[in-house]
């Protein structure tokens, strides 16, 4: 090996043994820095070597400088990753300390239970479909065999909406309209629920001027009454508890004939709600053939059964909640129980 060459693995040997960038970096200026470094004066020095010599010269000379260039730049790689030795002291992890615990946060109540609601009905092979919360005289009364004059308004007249059109608006009173809505866009046979916020003129401990309701739809050639109160049961026992106490009893809805109400057991008494012993939660029947043709289904080839579900009444039986109120004062010491 000539005297060069010996240097430049000298230097090669220092590159791959430095242990720090500062190491490193001393290293490079000393090979290649512009003013006397190694590599660059031996570069220059080639112009006073015989021309005889200088072609094999200045080969090897480039191999060494691209050789040693590159070493430099993997070592700034490598060195770049912190060792096993400097992670010791710096990061290390002690698996035996108690991680801090984290404010975990959770859904509402009702958000959550609409989601139970969705997968119980999801189960059954119903759809998910929502309408709009204000919503037009038209739908939300009259497409329901619900007119102007009728008294099944008195219970229902509420929040009405100004508009600058002809239309008179309306905060939904239930989710009944979403049935005609859905029957305009869909064919049958069908089956879909539509979850969302209602309003009322109505505040006790079991009624809040907003709350919520699930409306089911299912439509097809010969669904009955008795489909109607599979699904019903199935969907309370899911819902609330497979030792759910409840019955059905008639009711009057003027968009069903028949109509039913289903109430549940309830431990509320008197004093706090006008309901006693037993909470209605749900009204159901078969849809009026006027709704049907309302939503454009011919009641002749078509048939099938609607229900509301009141969604806080139905979480209220579950967790044993005496008032309704509580589920909108965001208090947390309410909501952190769930
Ligand atoms: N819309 C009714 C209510 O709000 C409930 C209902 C829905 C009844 C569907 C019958 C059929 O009380």
């Amino acid at each position: 090996m000539t005297a060069a060459a010996s240097l430049w693995a000298d230097k090669e040997k220092l590159i791959l043994e430095a242990s720090s960038l500062p190491e490193l970096t001393h290293l490079e200026h000393e090979l290649f820095g512009r003013k006397g470094g190694l590599m660059t004066v031996a570069l220059a020095e080639l112009k006073k070597l015989p021309p005889a010599k200088m072609k094999a010269a200045a080969q090897e000379l480039n191999e060494w400088k691209t050789k040693l260039a590159d070493l430099i730049d993997q070592r700034r790689k490598a060195l770049a990753v912190p060792s096993n030795a400097q992670l010791k002291d710096a990061d290390r992890i002690d698996p035996t300390l108690e991680l801090p615990k984290r404010e975990q946060g959770h859904l509402h109540l009702i958000p959550e239970f609409i989601r139970q609601v969705e997968e119980v009905f999801g189960r059954m092979g119903f759809d998910v479909a929502r309408g709009p919360e204000v919503e037009t005289e038209e739908y939300n009364f009259n497409l329901l065999n619900i007119p102007p004059t009728h008294p099944a308004r008195d219970a229902q007249d509420t929040f009405w909406v100004k508009t600058a059109g002809e239309e008179k608006k309306v905060l939904r009173t239930h989710t009944s309209p979403v049935q005609i809505r859905y029957m305009r866009t869909h064919k049958p046979p069908f089956r879909a629920i539509f979850p969302g916020k209602v309003y009322r003129k109505d505040a006790d401990a079991t009624h809040s001027p907003m709350f919520h309701q699930f409306e089911g739809l299912m439509v097809g050639k010969d669904i009955s009454l008795a489909n109607m109160k599979a699904v019903m049961i199935t969907a309370i026992r899911s819902l609330i508890s497979p030792k759910a106490e409840f019955r059905f009893r008639t009711g009057f809805f003027p968009f069903v004939e028949p109509g039913l109400e289903v109430d549940m057991r309830w431990q509320g008494n008197d004093e706090q709600s006008r309901e006693g012993k037993w909470l209605e939660i749900v009204g159901c029947g078969m849809v009026h053939p006027q709704v049907l043709r309302n939503g454009g289904v011919d009641p002749a080839k078509w048939q099938g059964f609607a229900f509301g579900f009141g969604i806080e009444r139905m979480i209220m039986i579950k967790h044993q909640i005496p008032d309704l109120r509580s589920f909108f004062e965001g208090d947390l010491r309410f909501l952190r129980q769930f």
